[in-house]
């Protein structure tokens, strides 16, 4: 009997492996990078929330067709006699800040369907994250720049021809962006740049949270409290997990999308999901910056008119930054980018400064060099990239959290689905003897409705962590930060690079580790299974 069962157990194995091989087959026959949209095709940005406060925001983020036809980017075409060099922010000289303020005054005089407007400018980044348009040929696949590997090319295309767009409308080649130099926790970059302030300058948006203007410096996780001295500590830490010890492109940069990628409604094994730098401290500046008297935290709050505020581009230079930073400037040599012909070869649409529609190719984006733009040293950028967080438990903290009724929580799909409280300890089990490879903990099928901002908080061995514990020691891993779109869900798995964290802790040869997941908000968010691996 017994054998008879292994027999019919061996054949369907058997089978499923065929199964898989197949299906594997297909896909891998299948997968191709995601091309340019049809332009033609638009629909209206609606959203509708469906649960919480109703709120519903129509925009129109349908992009003009101008009549000449789409110009293939080259290096050639597109060389600029100058090196962009881009400053930051808070260093401006009053002759550079009065050139902004009138770069971004012709932008804004621009009629609105001029491509060169700062409406249109903005209307780009709002139609590739909110379904404006499908993939070719898909009917319900949308094009979406963020939550994946494209997140910080595509926004590095953006700010490319965004600064060419200033440069001509100011008849000045060497106009270059500034940065907002957020990470800085030393030389007075992390407050509101003062540029950005004047009520009446074409670089102040009123949407924006007033109760965020200088002296209160950001708060790169969201909800941190304590003095500012301990705000600081923790923007270290933040800096530091999301950037220093989220060493692979798939935890750093995020996952892999292709075309007929479909971030709505993607099953749980092919899921894309933006990377540290992303769901972190990314997310964090939209938020802080956003007017919380708003529905959305518009404008910088959600992704469907972040890009109406000046600070927006400033605030995405300093993430360009912090990418190169991450790719040539960590210790321990320069990381890997992904090498997958679909990252590569995904294709975008932008208008350059005439105005034309340029086709362009990701892996143009890759080298900064190459683009002519490049950053001074940073060496406040020292503070977070050796910040050495101190541990604030000694021992495991397994023992006594079984003893406290701790539940261990395993891999999907056993656990069926865990609606997480505020505060929702866990012990996980670990693999040991695998020093040399990267330990990533999953938060499997991670499902919330993109309502209201969320922020999930993981700790390790840290049981009793709540929403009110600080982030600035050894014990926090990260944070996943997660912007409104409403009524969107968000279907996931969630990655985190947990080897430094138990080192640092001493807890490095336990089999097992007590993982705290901590909800800021009051979005519910379920998840599947917690497992560790390696990348
Ligand atoms: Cu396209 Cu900072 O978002």
């Amino acid at each position: 009997m017994r054998k008879c069962t292994t027999g019919v157990s061996v054949a369907m194995n058997f089978l499923l492996i065929m199964l898989l091989a197949a299906g594997l087959q297909m896909s891998a026959s299948r997968a191709s990078p995601v091309g340019v949209p049809n332009l033609n095709q638009c629909e209206l940005a609606t959203d509708t929330s469906i649960i919480g406060p109703p709120t519903t925001l129509q925009l129109n983020c349908c992009l003009p067709i101008p009549s000449g036809s789409v110009v293939d980017f080259s290096f050639q075409t597109y060389q600029s006699a100058v090196k962009r060099v881009r400053m930051p922010a808070h260093k401006a000289t009053a002759d550079y800040i009065a050139k902004y303020t009138r770069a971004y005054e012709i932008m804004r005089s621009l009629p609105d369907h001029d491509p060169r407007s700062l409406s249109v400018q903005s209307k780009l980044h709002c139609a590739f994250c909110n379904g404006a348009y499908k993939q070719l040929g898909s009917n319900s696949a949308v094009v979406q720049v963020h939550f994946s590997w494209l997140f910080l090319p595509w926004h590095r295309w953006y700010l490319y021809f965004h600064e060419r767009i200033l440069a001509s409308l100011l008849g000045d080649p060497t106009f270059s962006l500034v940065f907002w130099n957020w990470d800085d926790q030393r030389d007075g970059g992390n407050t509101m740049p003062a540029m950005f302030l004047n009520k009446g300058s074409s670089l102040y948006d009123q949407s924006r949270n007033a109760k965020h203007l200088p002296p209160n410096i950001v708060k790169l996780v969201p909800g941190s409290n304590g003095a500012t001295s301990d705000i600081v500590k923790q923007n270290l830490n933040a800096l530091y997990q999301d950037i220093v010890t989220s060493t692979t492109a798939e935890t750093f940069m995020g996952g892999a999308f292709r075309d007929g990628t479909n971030v709505s409604s993607s099953s749980l094994a092919t899921a894309p999901l933006g990377g540290s730098m992303e769901n972190g401290v990314h997310n964090s500046m939209h938020f802080w910056t956003g007017d919380p008297t708003q529905p959305l935290y518009q404008d910088m709050g959600t992704f469907l008119t972040a890009a109406r505020d000046p600070i927006f581009y400033a605030h995405h230079s300093n993430v360009d930054r912090l990418w190169e930073r991450w790719l040539n400037g960590m210790p321990g040599g320069q990381r890997a980018l992904p090498s997958d012909p679909d990252f590569l070869n995904a294709e975008f649409y932008f208008y350059d400064e005439a105005g034309r529609i340029v086709k362009v190719f990701l892996r143009d984006a890759l080298d900064n060099n190459k683009l002519g733009v490049s950053y001074p040293d940073v060496p406040a950028d020292d503070l977070w990239t050796h910040f050495s967080p101190t541990r604030i438990t000694t021992g495991s903290a397994v023992l006594a959290a079984r003893a406290n009724g701790v539940p261990e929580v395993g891999p999907a799909p056993d656990n069926g689905v865990i609606t997480l409280h505020s505060a929702h300890p866990a012990i996980v089990k670990r693999f040991k003897n695998s020093k040399e490879r990267t330990e990533v903990l999953v938060v499997q099928g991670l499902q919330v409705i993109r309502d209201t901002f969320v922020s999930l908080i993981v700790f390790v061995n840290l049981p009793d962590a709540n929403s009110t514990s600080p982030t600035s020691s050894a014990e926090y891993v990260g944070t996943f930060n997660v912007i409104p779109v409403p009524g969107k869900p968000l279907y996931a798995d969630v990655k985190f690079e947990i080897g430094d964290n138990l080192r640092r802790v001493g807890i490095e040869n336990e089999s097992e580790v007590v993982v705290t997941l901590v909800v800021r908000g009051t979005q519910t968010i379920t998840i599947q299974g917690l497992h560790i691996g390696y990348a």
